[in-house]
């Protein structure tokens, strides 16, 4: 089988990546993570600071019982996985430290595909120069392609991660500044914690983009133990927002990529979120999605999850092979299938159509015409 894909331009011998996250902190992992089979990895977030992180521990799981409604971090036997909770930073490594690492990880896997995830400020002129900075620094060491971080939920900077994303006007100009020095092609990760992706999505392109990445994680915070009144990760009795990921947001995002495919049907999409099978990744294709990345569930596996990518190997063979009826050979060839699905709730079919007016007059509300709508819904 086939299981090879172009995006944006690249080769990648399967459709699957490590997202940005703590299984590409390293140098080591990376090249783990190779060879374990993972198609192409992000790198954990790259800035020129130095960050620091929080005392105590930056990423923590929230289980659920299978025979009662409890939700909690608590280790237990029995518990499934909700979601993973995270307020960690981007990379505490500098950028000197990486750029010798990453010229070593093309030469040892030159044909896998090493995507650099960068972070800057955006707030002036000498902010914006260090996104091109970064950019240059990881292309010259031969990276395969830059991922723009525009989503991390938990910067303090008003002019950083997902304040930037929150931003279409920042989105177009960090897009546009990455490409005025990128010779390889520019992704741009979204935040999801929007009104309308679309809108920032738009911004991107416009800046010239090649592709969107999302959803990093989602705005949370921890929950609170009934015994202790305490929140469940805290410093001191403190807690911040953070970000959510794992199965919990795989309904979320798939509600957010389901819009940018449908915006832009005709561009090319990076599918993240609640990854942990092929069954989960299908969504994302089937939508539009070219590639797929995952964090949680291989946070969870051997921290760069061996288990996983060949899960997700074989769930794709099997996918081929059950399909080759119909002529279908790569994920190419079902990529979008399903995007054009989601439609308006006045579009879906009623016991009797009559009855139905997209909630106007006859259920009580203002006519269509009366609140400035022209025509009734059908
Ligand atoms: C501990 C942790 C650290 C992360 N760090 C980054 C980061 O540095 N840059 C980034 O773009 N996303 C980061 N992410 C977000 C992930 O790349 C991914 O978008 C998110 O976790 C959703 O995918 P998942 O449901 O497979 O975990 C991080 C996630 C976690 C859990």
């Amino acid at each position: 089988m086939d299981l090879s894909t172009t995006f944006t331009g690249l080769r990648f011998h399967n459709p699957f990546l490590l997202s940005s996250a703590p299984p590409t902190e390293s140098e080591s992992n990376i090249l783990r993570a190779f060879e374990a089979g993972w198609g192409g990895v992000v790198t954990k977030t790259i800035g020129l600071h130095p960050v620091v992180n929080v005392v105590g521990p930056k990423t923590k799981f929230l289980r659920a019982d299978a025979d009662s409604a409890r939700l909690s971090m608590k280790k237990r036997p029995g518990a499934a996985l909700h979601s993973s909770w995270n307020w960690e930073l981007i990379s505490d490594k500098t950028l000197d430290w990486w750029v010798p690492r990453l010229g070593r990880i093309k030469q040892a896997f030159p044909n896998h595909m090493l995507v650099a995830s960068i972070m800057a400020g955006s707030g002036n002129d000498t902010e914006l120069r260090h996104w091109q900075e970064l950019a240059i620094a990881c292309q010259d060491q031969k990276c395969d392609a830059l991922e723009l971080n525009l989503s991390c939920p938990h910067m303090d900077r008003p002019d950083m991660g997902s304040n930037v994303g929150k931003d279409k006007e920042l989105v177009s100009i960090v897009a546009k500044v990455v490409k005025e020095v990128a010779k390889i092609p520019v992704w741009a990760k979204l935040t999801p914690s929007t009104t309308d992706i679309v809108v920032e999505a738009r911004g991107a392109f416009l800046g010239g983009a090649d592709a969107i990445s999302s959803s990093n994680t989602f705005t949370s915070l921890p929950l609170i133990d009934q015994d202790t009144l305490e929140f469940e990760v805290q410093v001191d009795g403190l807690v911040s927002t953070g970000g959510l990921g794992g199965p919990a947001i795989l309904p979320l995002s798939l509600a957010k990529m389901s819009q940018l495919t449908q915006a832009f049907p005709d561009k090319s999409f990076s599918g993240i979120g609640g990854i942990s099978t092929f069954e989960h990744a299908l969504n994302y294709f089937l939508l539009g999605c070219g590639t797929v990345q995952i964090c949680t569930a291989a946070m969870l596996d051997h921290a760069i999850g061996p288990g996983v990518i060949r899960d997700l190997n074989q769930g794709l063979t099997r996918f081929l092979e059950k399909h080759a009826g119909k002529g279908w050979k790569n994920v190419d060839d079902f990529v979008g299938l399903r995007r054009d699905r989601i439609v308006a709730q006045s579009k879906i079919r009623r016991p009797d159509e009559k009855d139905y007016r997209g909630g106007y007059d006859a259920e009580g509300y203002a006519a269509a015409d009366e609140v400035g709508v022209s025509g009734r819904p059908r």
